[in-house]
C-alpha cells in the first residue's frame, strides 16, 4: 500500500472550466463557509459554528497530499479529497484511498464536482495504476448518490451508521483484457 504523499504530485491539475491545485492562504474564507454551512454538511453531522471555524481553522487549511481545492475563474467553489481510510469502519474499504468531495451550494449544478472528481481519479491512476479508491456517502444524499454513479462507483454494502443509512461504493480497477 503505497503512501500518497510519495506519489501525489504537487503539479495543479487543470480541466476545460477548472483547476484543481494545492490549499492556499486565500482559500481560508472558503473553507470556513464550506463547514458553517447547514446546506454543504445537511448529510455530513451538520455545520460546525462559525466562530470556532475562524478559530480554529489553520492559515492555510487542509494542506497534506491529497487535499485538492477547485478553483474556478481565481476563487475556490470546492474541495476535493483523497485519503488512506486507515480507520474505516468497514473492512471492504480499510486501507483504501476514500474519495470525498464538498462544494459551495452555488457551485452546485454545474456538473463540476463531476468534472474535478474524474480529473483526481485520472491524475491518481496515472500515479498509481489499479489502484482502488472507495466512496461512503448516504444514501439520502441524492446528488452525491448520483456523482458517485457518473464517476463510475458501484455499490459493495450499505450499513447503519451515525443514524442513517450509508453507501459504500467502489471504483475498482479495469477488469485486465485477454
Ligand atoms: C455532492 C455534490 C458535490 C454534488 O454536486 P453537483 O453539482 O450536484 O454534482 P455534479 O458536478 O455531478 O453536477 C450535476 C448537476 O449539474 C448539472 N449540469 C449543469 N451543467 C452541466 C454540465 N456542463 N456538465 C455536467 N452537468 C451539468 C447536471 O444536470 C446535474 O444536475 P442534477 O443533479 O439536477 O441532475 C454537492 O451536492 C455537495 O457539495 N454536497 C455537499 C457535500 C456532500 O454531501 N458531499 C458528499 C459526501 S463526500
Amino acid at each position: 500500500m503505497e503512501d500518497l504523499g510519495s506519489v501525489w504530485p504537487p503539479e495543479p491539475i487543470r480541466t476545460e472550466r477548472l483547476l484543481l491545485r494545492e490549499p492556499v492562504a486565500r482559500d481560508r474564507a472558503a473553507f470556513v463557509e464550506l463547514h458553517a454551512s447547514p446546506e454543504v454538511n445537511l448529510y455530513l453531522g451538520g455545520p460546525r459554528p462559525r466562530d470556532e471555524l475562524e478559530r480554529e481553522m489553520p492559515e492555510v487549511p487542509a494542506r497534506w497530499p491529497g487535499s485538492l481545492v477547485v478553483d474556478r475563474d481565481g476563487e475556490m467553489i470546492g474541495h476535493v479529497l483523497l485519503r488512506r481510510a486507515t480507520g474505516h469502519r468497514r473492512p471492504a474499504a480499510a486501507g483504501k484511498l476514500d474519495l470525498g468531495y464538498l462544494f459551495l451550494p452555488r457551485a452546485w449544478g454545474h456538473g463540476y464536482a463531476a468534472e474535478a472528481c474524474s480529473a483526481a481519479l485520472g491524475r491518481l491512476a496515472a500515479v498509481l495504476p489499479g489502484e482502488p479508491v472507495v466512496l461512503t456517502t448516504q444514501t439520502a444524499n441524492a446528488p452525491s448518490m448520483r456523482l458517485a454513479a457518473k464517476l463510475g462507483f458501484t455499490e459493495v454494502e450499505r450499513f447503519e451508521a451515525w443514524d442513517a443509512e450509508q453507501w459504500l461504493g467502489m471504483r475498482p480497477p479495469p477488469v485486465p483484457s485477454g
